[in-house]
């Protein structure tokens, strides 16, 4: 079930980093990924990383493909869209609490949705199914499973998040959710893996992704820096803190931080309004409250 917006925050201290070394765990393919390891690390930590699958220099020049193939006219309300609009390519600007009809949890964030069967418009599809198949090596899944196609009703939410500088942010949540719905479709483990496109000290200098274990507060991008996947799983509470909130926020660009995600996401294109069961509750498609 949803955690409520006002339970009592653990106290927050950074942990040393050598707390977050210590759960990096180096592969060079999604095929090396050794699952037991990082699962039970996740168990025992509530998150891992993986380091090697992605270099600092791919991610770079992600990062310049993105920019390249941005336009900021494209940006959608936070709520209101179609149930099947974010099974193309789909973005949306989300400041506030609007549209969470289950839970409180403002953000300040650039959702762009980018499915494998669309067009490549950020040239990121390659980087899309590699992190997919580590998904699904973790989730113990044939490797390609739901990548380019619906497979058990599920599908690849390919999308970029982007989390501006001047502010850009996710309150304290799980993604508990979205969890019950992979559980319901014969997903033995769910996992939300991220794959951190920006660095914390070169791309912006202040915030960035927490996450809460053993009753402290983890800076993640203290330790983990473009290239590495940070793994949650349904019970992990985490967030961003506010990203550079010293800069002026210029919507216009992608100024700020950037992190890419392969969700499976339920297929709900035949749905007259939206399913519920979204992580950060991206999908709204103006359903009712009273419904959901
Ligand atoms: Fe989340």
């Amino acid at each position: 079930m949803p955690v409520p917006y006002d339970e009592e925050p653990v106290m927050t201290t950074t942990a040393p980093e050598s707390c977050l070394q210590a759960n990096v765990f180096h592969a060079r393919s999604p095929e090396s990924v050794d699952a037991g390891a990082i699962n039970a690390r996740v168990d025992r930590d509530a998150f891992a990383a993986v380091r090697g699958i992605f270099s600092p220099d791919e991610m770079a020049e992600a990062l310049r493909s993105v920019r390249a193939g941005f336009r900021p006219e494209l940006d959608q309300p936070a709520i209101g869209e179609a149930p099947a609009a974010v099974m193309r390519n789909f973005q949306k600007l989300a400041i506030g609490g609007a549209g969470n009809h289950w839970d409180y949890r403002p953000r300040f964030m650039r959702t762009i949705y980018n499915p494998l069967w669309e067009p490549d418009i950020y040239g990121m599809h390659a980087v899309f199914r590699r992190l997919a198949q580590v998904r699904n090596v973790l989730q113990q899944k044939p490797l390609n499973h739901a990548i380019d196609t619906i497979e058990d009703g599920l599908w690849t939410a390919a999308r970029l998040q982007h989390y501006p500088a001047g502010g850009g942010n996710i309150s304290r949540h799980r993604d508990a959710v979205i969890s019950t719905v992979t559980g319901d479709a014969g997903v033995a483990r769910f996992h939300q893996l991220l794959l951190l496109i920006t660095s914390k000290g070169s791309d912006f200098t202040e915030g960035g992704a927490f996450c809460e274990a053993g009753g402290q507060t983890y800076d993640l991008e203290s330790e983990f820096r473009a290239g590495d996947i940070v793994i949650y799983d349904g019970t992990t509470m985490h967030g961003c803190w506010d990203v550079d909130p010293h800069v002026t926020p210029r919507l216009d660009t992608l100024d700020g931080r950037l992190v890419a995600l392969v969700s499976l996401y339920k297929d709900m294109s035949a749905d007259a309004r939206a399913y519920e069961g979204y992580e950060d509750c991206d999908v709204d498609a103006g359903a009712p409250v009273d419904e959901v």
